[in-house]
């Protein structure tokens, strides 16, 4: 099992699209003659990623029964041994008029703040990857956690996700404002490294909504480039393409991914990065 969370403390970077996206495009890859298992840890109390995983009507039902990470992390900092399955959600087969969709498993974000971990911050920061990830292991091949942003030391939950994931990408607009962000989001990294031994291995930016012959672009790049190598973050070789498409079609849920052909610019890069992100982990860590 592989855990590559995305985050960046800025918001609206597209965290959550490139998450479904992923989700969808990794779900699809067969590996040994079966597809590969992909689980979508959303925690934005947004829901973004996961209202488009699953439709509306699943995300709130399955909220209205308290099945949410919130509910299931209670559990195992009560140290029980939760039974994951009504935690665990899946992706609807099929939408009316489309081909089959890959088969993607959900966990819902906590809307409410109802889960307060207590007295030893150092003991509870770990509990996901000591609890909840050994139980993930026998069921999933890749685990994609989607991070909210304006993200602190209080938000237990989140940095719980980051101090279980091994791998991590930043998605970055190359602009100016998403530059001033970005020693936030490093610092927040490192809080998590701190915890987590290291882990999860920054593999790098990857630049969204970039077209690389843009006179934005032109301008910023010489600022991205030097500020990575002072910080020593690599950059991703692949990007994503400024997808207007995407930007007009917000509100659509389930019909998101089923509609991937619409989004012609997008998911072609999107296949291209998945396959950065294995190379870049493979070189990064030693077999
Ligand atoms: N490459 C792109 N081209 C055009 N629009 C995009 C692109 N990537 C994301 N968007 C749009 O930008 C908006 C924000 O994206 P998204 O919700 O994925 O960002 P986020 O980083 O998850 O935000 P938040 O921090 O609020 O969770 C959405 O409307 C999305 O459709
Ligand atoms: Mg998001």
């Amino acid at each position: 099992m592989h855990s590559i969370a995305l985050y960046n403390n800025k918001g609206g970077v597209g965290k959550s699209t490139l998450t479904f996206f992923m989700a969808d495009f990794l779900a699809s890859v067969r590996v040994a003659g079966r597809p590969l298992r992909v689980l979508v840890m959303d925690l934005d109390a947004q829901g973004s990623s996961s209202t488009a995983l699953l439709g509306e009507e699943l995300a709130r039902q399955a909220r209205a029964e308290a099945r949410t990470i919130g509910h299931l992390a209670m559990q195992l900092a009560q140290g029980r041994q939760p039974d994951l399955r009504p935690f665990l959600l899946l992706r609807p087969s099929s939408l009316r008029g489309h081909p089959p969709l890959p088969a993607v498993t959900v966990l819902l974000p906590e809307r409410e703040s109802i889960f307060n971990f207590d007295a030893n911050p150092l003991h509870t920061l770990t509990l996901f990857a000591r609890t909840l990830k050994p139980l993930l292991l026998p069921h999933f091949d890749i685990v994609l956690l989607d991070l909210p942003g304006n993200l602190d030391e209080r938000h237990l939950l989140a940095v719980n996700a980051l101090v279980m994931s091994d791998s991590l990408v930043i998605p970055m607009e190359p602009t100016r404002l998403a530059l001033h962000a970005l020693p936030e989001t490093l610092r927040m990294i490192r809080y998590a490294q701190e915890h987590g031994q290291g882990c999860p291995v920054c593999l790098g930016i990857l630049l969204n909504r970039t077209d690389k012959r843009s006179r934005q672009f032109r301008l910023h790049a010489p600022a991205i480039v030097r500020l990575l190598q002072e910080v020593q973050i690599p950059c991703f070789n692949n990007y994503l393409p400024n997808a207007p498409e995407l930007a007009n079609a917000t509100d659509d849920t389930l019909a998101f991914t089923s509609l991937k052909d619409r989004y012609g610019s997008y998911y072609p890069h999107v296949k291209k990065v998945v396959s950065e992100l294995f190379d870049r982990w493979q070189t990064r860590m030693p077999a």
